[in-house]
């Protein structure tokens, strides 16, 4: 079948139109944040610096219990980011530090390690673990909605850039999601076969109650 080049013609530009809405959506952080990200800034106040983000340049403090340092770029800290659908952080981990297990909400992490040597892995839906050491210049992508981890296994600090495939995705680390709040230590251990006094020797760790 022929199409008609008017009706081509038609097709193009109503579809170039709707792409074509808004060129960005720079944060308001005056107004309230919603289920897609923060409201537009009026375009008429943006400005370059609403689309540079200097806080990655420098390393992350590494002096807490993971011996990791996390700096975001999330669309809560890099307004020109708000509603383009990806962001990223500098993961700094000193020697022996560890990205505990942990997954993020509804976003896909692109790693590439800069710096130093580390064990990487997540934990497929069917249970498949898939781990890997990364050198230097490695790139591993860890698919959404998926327990992941880190581990600097070198003798010299490790950094790793990654890319998420949202504004922002937040994180929910596991360790912390069990031990830190109050969730009652029986019910724990009837939902996770732990034994109570193991849970309570790590809600002491980590500072949860009940
Ligand atoms: C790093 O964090 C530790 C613990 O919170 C703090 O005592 C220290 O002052 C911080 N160092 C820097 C350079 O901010």
């Amino acid at each position: 079948m022929m199409i008609s080049p008017i009706f081509f013609i038609f097709f193009v530009t109503l579809s170039s139109c709707y792409a074509a809405v808004q060129d960005f959506c720079v944060a308001d952080y005056t107004a309230p944040q919603g289920p897609a990200g923060y409201s537009c800034k009026n375009p008429a106040a943006v400005t370059v610096d609403d689309f540079v983000y200097s806080a990655l340049g420098v390393p992350g403090n590494t002096s807490n219990s993971n011996k990791l340092g996390v700096t975001a770029a999330f669309d809560s800290q890099f307004p020109g980011l708000n509603g383009l659908g990806l962001s990223m952080v500098r993961v700094d981990m000193a020697v022996g530090g560890v990205g505990p297990l942990h997954i993020h909400r509804g976003a896909s992490e692109l790693i590439l390690l800069v710096q130093g040597t580390i064990k990487a892995g997540f934990i497929a839906s069917d249970n498949t673990v898939y781990i890997q050491t990364l050198k230097q210049g490695d790139l591993m992508i860890l698919p959404q909605g998926l327990l992941h981890f880190q581990k600097n296994i070198g003798d010299t600090p490790a950094l790793i850039f990654a890319s998420f495939d949202s504004p922002n995705p937040s994180v929910q680390i596991l360790e912390l999601a069990l031990f830190q709040n109050d969730l009652p230590t029986e019910l724990i251990s009837e939902v996770t076969f732990i034994d109570t006094a193991e849970i309570k020797k790590l809600k002491g760790l980590f500072g949860g109650t009940n």
